[in-house]
């Protein structure tokens, strides 16, 4: 018999829903909330609010398309934290009601973990590239930039993290001060395919380890800015090709270079990307560069599983739930990161 798992993913702002039957995907619902476009950024109390009305739709939609009853659902896992904890609460409370009004077991899971298991996901008729263990894991999210030795589905190990920004935050944030629209991250993308990647050099940070810093960059992108359009005032429409290229390329640059020496001094040449900006089509590209100079084995999510999405979560949940690794009733969401 499978194990059909509902999933539950409310952290920042998308309301998503999830069934799978074992590690296979049924069905994978989401509703990204487009009230935030207008702020330059996600409002946490408008968040919660839209996740409040979007969780019980998602929810039965998720059943509808995947032809699950919610009697045949044998568990529910749901996103813990790390996240906004207003949005988080929503999908705890009601994960947790569900789970009661049902009598099944509750599998609280880590989002981050959630995103490096998305390379698990099975779905019928998709060939899947599963990653051996152990392999090293480039987390790069709006909120995370990691680099994640992965030993188990359970046991993964931070190698490195940004000690500021993460790479998300940074294309987001950098495209903001040249008015483009919030996510900024796909605009970046978009609009670097047109531009030279070597018209503007930005700073690149010089940390020890395996730890990021997307900060420095981000100072110096906005000093560019400023110098050049007191010269000339549509300095940013002129140009605006090239410095998404440019800010593109040196963000690639500081995320593979340390990538690079942690797949040296591991020896583990399976890499894996996860998490939002793993979607972007250079980054893409770069790990395609690196498995055909230096033999990496690469794992490229599909872009449905790149950004927040409850299948991630489930499939944690369907491992934790062959461990018996359920979670009390009691469990309260948390904000901040913790593997
Ligand atoms: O994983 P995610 O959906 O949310 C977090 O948990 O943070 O990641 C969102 C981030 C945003 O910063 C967005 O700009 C970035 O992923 N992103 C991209 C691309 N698509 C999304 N960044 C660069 N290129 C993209 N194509």
């Amino acid at each position: 018999m499978s194990v059909k798992i509902l999933a539950i993913e409310s952290s920042c702002d998308d309301t998503s829903a999830a069934v799978l039957s074992d590690s296979k995907l049924l069905s994978n619902v989401i509703a990204s909330q487009k009230v935030h476009e207008s702020y330059g950024g996600v409002v946490p109390e408008l968040a919660s609010r839209a996740h409040q009305q979007n969780i019980i739709p998602v929810v039965h939609e998720a059943l509808k398309q995947a032809g699950v009853g919610k009697e045949e659902i044998d568990a529910v896992a749901y996103t813990r934290g790390p996240g906004l904890m207003g949005s988080l609460m929503v999908g705890t409370s009601f994960a947790k009601g569900f789970a009661l009004s049902r009598n099944i077991p509750l599998i609280d899971v880590n989002h981050l973990q959630g995103h490096i298991m998305a390379h698990f996901i099975e779905r019928e008729g998709e060939e899947s590239h599963i990653p051996p263990f152990p392999f090293l894991c480039l987390l790069v999210s709006g909120g995370n930039s990691q680099i994640v030795r992965v030993n188990s589905y359970k046991d993964m190990e931070i190698m490195g993290q940004t000690i500021d920004d993460a790479a998300g935050e940074a294309f987001d944030k950098c495209a903001k001060v040249m008015g483009l629209p919030y996510p900024g991250g796909p605009v970046i993308d978009k609009l670097a395919k047109e531009g030279n990647a070597k018209a503007f050099k930005f700073h690149k940070p010089q940390i020890e380890g395996y730890n990021y810093s997307f900060s420095g960059l981000k100072t110096s992108f906005l000093y560019t800015l400023r110098d050049h359009v007191k010269e000339d005032p549509d300095f940013i429409k002129n140009n605006l090709n090239d410095l998404c290229a440019s800010l593109q390329s040196t963000v690639i640059e500081i995320l593979m270079d340390k990538l690079r020496k942690a797949v040296k001094a591991t020896g583990i040449n399976h890499v894996a990307v996860a998490g939002g900006v793993s979607a972007n089509s250079a980054l893409r590209g770069a790990f395609e560069d690196h498995a055909k100079r230096f033999g990496w084995n690469i794992y490229i999510p599909k872009f449905s599983y790149t950004t927040d999405n409850a299948a991630m979560i489930g499939i944690v949940g369907y491992h934790k739930y062959l461990d018996k690794d359920f979670s009390d009733i009691s469990l309260p969401p948390y904000s901040r990161v913790i593997i």
